[in-house]
């Protein structure tokens, strides 16, 4: 379904990053992997890991209190809050009710989205709707994951992820300024190919599920780059014919981390020069929900955005999901 939605913009962006820090070099000491090939391949040098009193929400809380201040905003103005996350608190309540509490936002109504790496960008769908048929004015949207706490750091899957959040807040916007569309899919079919298989209604959790290392993230990752190649083209084309658009009018795509090969690959199929692809993989890995707003924030922070800049999202996550968006930068 298509979904063209005007004057709604971004009006403040956050981020936090824990200070742990995990090379590439640590972990060639610990599971059977090559550095080297790790940095090539994935485009990663290290990523950030929670301490061991840092839930998903503490990352969040930190990355809206940023935004909130960003934007000029105190937290009683925020009227909705929406965590993208795939590695919650607890199962129950939602992650964003802990982080209302947390940084004491009590007039916003609060809940959480599942879309895995494409959480930030189907809460920044959602957000945009509630402001552009005026229900809220300022929604803040947070992507946060601690993939540390799904990850078996015995296998040589443990490179591809970090820990890490990022916030931005939404309010109205004027004419000529804000997102121009949205494109969201999902594929269900796509469901083995990355999951969490235990903890949850299907598979509880056991002393059998631990044993069995069921409560670790399982990754096909061939088919992450196999799909992530196809899918990332198709949903940034029709963004760009949605607005008439052309791949010359982007400044800057600012797209989910998964692995650098698939962003290269996805730039040559689209025809967008690679310098106009930002990337801060190298130093935060695959943060998931948090990728998106976390390069949001550092471009927003390090000037590199302007009023009038058109920038491109996508993203590609685990169900299969994913999208891509337009934002003409004020
Ligand atoms: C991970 C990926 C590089 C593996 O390549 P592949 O060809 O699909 O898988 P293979 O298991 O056959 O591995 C290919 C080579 O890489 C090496 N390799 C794979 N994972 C490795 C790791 N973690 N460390 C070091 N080497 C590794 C293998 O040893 C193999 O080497 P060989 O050719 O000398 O035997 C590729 O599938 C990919 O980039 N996928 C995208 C995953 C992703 O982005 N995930 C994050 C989002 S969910």
């Amino acid at each position: 379904m298509k979904q063209l939605v005007r004057e709604v913009k971004i009006t403040g962006t956050g981020s936090y990053l824990p200070e742990k820090v995990i090379t590439n070099e640590y972990l060639e000491t610990k599971i059977d992997t090559n550095a080297a090939w790790i940095y090539e391949n994935l485009g990663i040098k290290e990523r950030r890991i929670a301490a061991e009193n840092q839930a998903t929400s503490d990352l969040a809380s930190n990355a809206a209190l940023n935004a909130i201040e960003n934007a000029g905003l105190v937290v009683s103005d925020i009227d909705l809050i929406i965590v993208a996350t795939a590695t919650p608190d607890r199962l129950a309540p939602s992650t964003a009710a802990i982080v209302q509490d947390k940084i004491k936002a009590y007039n916003a109504v609060a809940f959480d989205i599942a879309a895995v790496c494409s959480g930030f960008l189907y809460g920044m769908s959602v957000a945009s709707q509630y402001i552009a048929t005026s229900v809220y004015d300022n929604v803040l949207v947070i992507g946060a994951d601690t993939f540390s706490r799904i990850t078996d750091w015995t296998r040589r899957d443990a490179v591809f992820f970090g820990d890490g959040a990022g916030a931005a807040i939404f309010s109205h916007g004027d004419k000529d300024e804000g997102f121009l569309a949205f494109r969201l899919y999902t594929d269900g079919r796509g469901k083995w190919n990355y999951t969490i298989p235990a903890g949850g209604s299907e598979i509880p959790s056991t002393h059998e599920s631990v044993e069995q290392g069921l409560h670790f993230f399982q990754m096909n990752g061939r088919e992450v780059y196999n799909t992530g190649t196809k899918v990332l083209p198709i949903a940034i084309n029709q963004v760009l014919a949605d607005t008439g658009l052309t791949v010359d009018d982007i400044d800057y795509m600012i797209p989910h981390q998964p692995s650098i090969k698939i962003l290269q690959k996805t730039a040559e199929i689209i025809k967008l020069p690679w310098e106009k692809v930002l990337t801060n993989m190298d130093k935060y890995a695959n943060t998931s929900g948090g990728t998106i707003p976390i390069l949001l924030d550092e471009s927003n922070r390090s000037g590199k955005l302007h009023r009038g800049s058109t920038l491109l999202f996508a993203a590609v996550g685990s169900g299969w999901t994913y999208g891509a968006s337009i934002l003409r930068w004020s």
